[in-house]
């Protein structure tokens, strides 16, 4: 039987860092895969989450499983966090998951169930697991165009102009904030725009948001998905606390779906349902610490002040590595670098630049040139900024 596998492509972000790991290169730098790590290069463990940590393992008297759609407490926790005011209790459905590519993968699963001939609209460029996930499913994608190369910025006229082709029984996957791969944000009235044409098209929104506190703070990169969730009849967003949270390995996330009131009872059912045949209870460590995190003011105010750190840690990296740029270049061609807004930006490079810098430089970032700012340091950003332009980017 086994001998009709066939070998499957490589994920392009996993298989960089496979190539990072194996080079002998003392000073090599890694701006691949999209995890965060401090000037010491270290991904540190957050200091709520030692303590919740600490207090779990004093307070846990059992680890019998949780509801099937997770702990109701996490689930209402996480989407308070995501949906702020705009969170509306009658019409709300959610399920934790593995991670965010759980959600992404549960709500893909539900659209395939709702409506098996949905399309789903995806920006181009995309996480490249979007369209791999989507692929698996047999699910049609449908790219909008999204990004400027020359400005490196939203071409927000193109991305209206190729949705007003969407309509009822379609499904449009935006990114809540911190644009991957591309770092390039849609502006609120933007999002405001992007609303009224689905309200016009009745195509319903997916809002993947991975990246909530790593923009312009918690509340700002949320604006966009609370704006799309007060507007939108129905409306799916899948929210991990990967990052936020620096709990990678955890696996913690959630799919929450927007309903009428009344198709929430099947709706919550249905993610139920979807849980148990993927993986039946999900995991409950990662998602207990959140919950104790955004439930203790302690914690909570903790917790922001480090992620408040973390974000304008990332911003002035950015700002550095333009101004670097903008002194060596003498010009401010590269200062989207500052405007963008996460963990990534992407360059512009061709692949031979990208591969350039692999080989040349021992730099690592994704092939389409996107790079992860977190993984510089005030040390390393003239050294980039060298290499980018000695490699004619
Ligand atoms: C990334 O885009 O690098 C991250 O989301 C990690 C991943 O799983 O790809």
């Amino acid at each position: 039987m086994f001998a009709n596998l066939k070998s499957q492509p490589a994920d392009k972000i996993l298989q960089l860092m496979g190539q990072y790991k194996a080079d002998p290169r003392a000073d090599k730098i890694d701006l691949g895969v999209g995890v965060y790590k401090d000037a010491t290069g270290l991904t540190p463990v957050m200091r709520a989450v030692k303590a919740a940590e600490r207090q779990l393992w004093e307070t846990e008297t059992t680890k019998t499983y949780t509801g099937l759609a997770g702990d109701p407490e996490f689930n209402a926790a996480l989407a308070a966090l995501v949906l702020g005011d705009a969170l509306a209790a009658e019409r709300l459905s959610s399920v934790a998951t593995p991670g965010g590519t759980g959600a992404v993968r549960q709500g893909f699963e539900l659209i395939r169930m709702a409506a098996p001939e949905a399309r789903v609209w995806v920006s181009d460029p995309t996480w490249p697991n979007h369209l791999s996930i989507l692929n698996y499913l047999h699910i049609p994608v449908e790219p909008y165009r999204y990004f400027d190369a020359d400005s490196r910025a939203v071409d927000f006229a193109a991305m209206m102009a190729d949705l007003a082709a969407t309509k009822p029984g379609d499904v449009v996957l935006l990114h809540g904030c911190c644009h991957n791969p591309t770092g390039a944000n849609l502006t609120l009235p933007e999002w405001a725009e992007v609303a009224a044409l689905l309200e016009r098209t009745g195509a319903v929104p997916m809002v993947d948001i991975a990246y909530q506190g790593f923009g312009d703070g918690l509340d700002a990169d949320a604006a966009g998905v609370r704006l799309i969730a007060s507007r939108l009849p129905e409306v799916l967003i899948a929210a991990s606390c990967s990052k936020n949270f620096g709990i990678y390995r955890e696996r913690t996330g959630a799919l929450i779906a927007l309903s009428d009131p009344a198709k929430r009872e099947v709706t919550q059912g249905t993610l139920a349902f979807l849980n148990r045949q993927n993986y039946s209870f999900p995991p409950d460590h990662g998602a207990r610490l959140v919950t104790m995190i955004l439930n203790d003011p302690a914690l909570r105010a903790d917790w922001q002040e480090e992620l408040e750190a973390v974000r304008l840690g990332m911003l002035a990296l950015r700002e550095h590595l333009a101004a670097e740029l903008r002194q060596l270049s003498g010009s401010d061609r590269f200062g989207f670098l500052a405007q963008h807004r996460g963990m990534f930006s992407r360059l512009g490079a061709t692949p031979e630049q990208v591969e350039r810098l692999k080989r040349e430089h021992g730099i690592y970032m994704v092939g389409d040139s996107r790079l992860n700012i977190a993984g510089l340091n005030a040390a390393t950003v003239p050294v980039l900024a060298r290499a980018i332009l000695a490699v004619g980017i």
